[in-house]
């Protein structure tokens, strides 16, 4: 499954970030990759025990608790540290697959990459090329959203990020380890969930809708691991 959420920071949380990132110490991004990835990899960083990547995470971690959206569809055990990433002057990340299992440098726990999350900074008027570009079993997707917006794709997906020909594309970047690892049950969860609660607003509460509920909860108790 593949989301888009908008909005996930206003346009003052974004400006703010902004001006950090835009005067920020950016590092070659080849210090996070496996070797297979780094053949395709040019692009900057910043450095993940930065003082600024902290705070810019935290940032980025709060809005993601208060997105019900995010919530509903990633139903995430842990989220890693967001990375923060910069594409400029033919920069790219060609066809790749992340990691399966990442180490948390904050405890050194391991983490299951099941949901791969972008978050853009930029608008996509600021810069040519840059796009996302997702391909899974319902074929390819190009992604290139305005500032504040994120796209919530499946980590198992072949993706890249295309040359970025002019100005810069700034983005946030992190896993999550789902309590659902399965990509089609969790998109099966959000649906349900989706429906109840538009139902919900339509109908208020009735015996259906509690018992849809339960539905819900049910397969997720079912599901989940923790
Ligand atoms: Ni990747």
């Amino acid at each position: 499954m593949m989301l888009h959420i908008p909005a996930v920071l206003s346009r003052e949380q974004v400006a703010a970030c902004r001006r950090l990132l835009d005067q920020a110490p950016w590092v070659d991004g080849l210090a996070t990759s496996g070797k297979q990835a780094a053949l395709c990899k040019q692009n900057l960083q910043l450095a993940e025990d930065s003082a600024l990547a902290r705070e810019l995470g935290s940032i980025v971690l709060a809005a993601l608790g208060r997105n019900a959206l995010f919530v509903s569809a990633a139903l995430p055990a842990r989220i890693l540290p967001p990375y923060f990433n910069r594409y400029e002057g033919g920069g790219q990340f060609g066809n790749h697959v992340d990691n399966a299992i990442r180490i948390d440098p904050t405890n050194g726990q391991r983490l299951r990459t099941d949901v791969s999350t972008t978050l853009f900074f930029c608008d996509p008027d600021e810069y040519d090329g840059g796009e996302l570009v997702v391909e899974d079993s319902y074929g390819t997707h190009q992604v290139k959203l305005p500032a504040g917006d994120m796209i919530v794709y499946p980590s198992t997906s072949l993706h890249r990020v295309e040359p970025v020909t002019r100005g810069a594309r700034v983005c946030s970047f992190f896993w999550t380890q789902s309590m659902v690892r399965d990509d089609w049950k969790r998109q099966m969860l959000f649906d349900l969930d989706l429906n109840i609660q538009n139902l919900r607003q339509q109908v208020g509460d009735n015996a259906e809708t509690v018992a849809l509920t339960s539905h819900y909860h049910n397969l997720l108790r079912l599901w989940a691991e923790l």
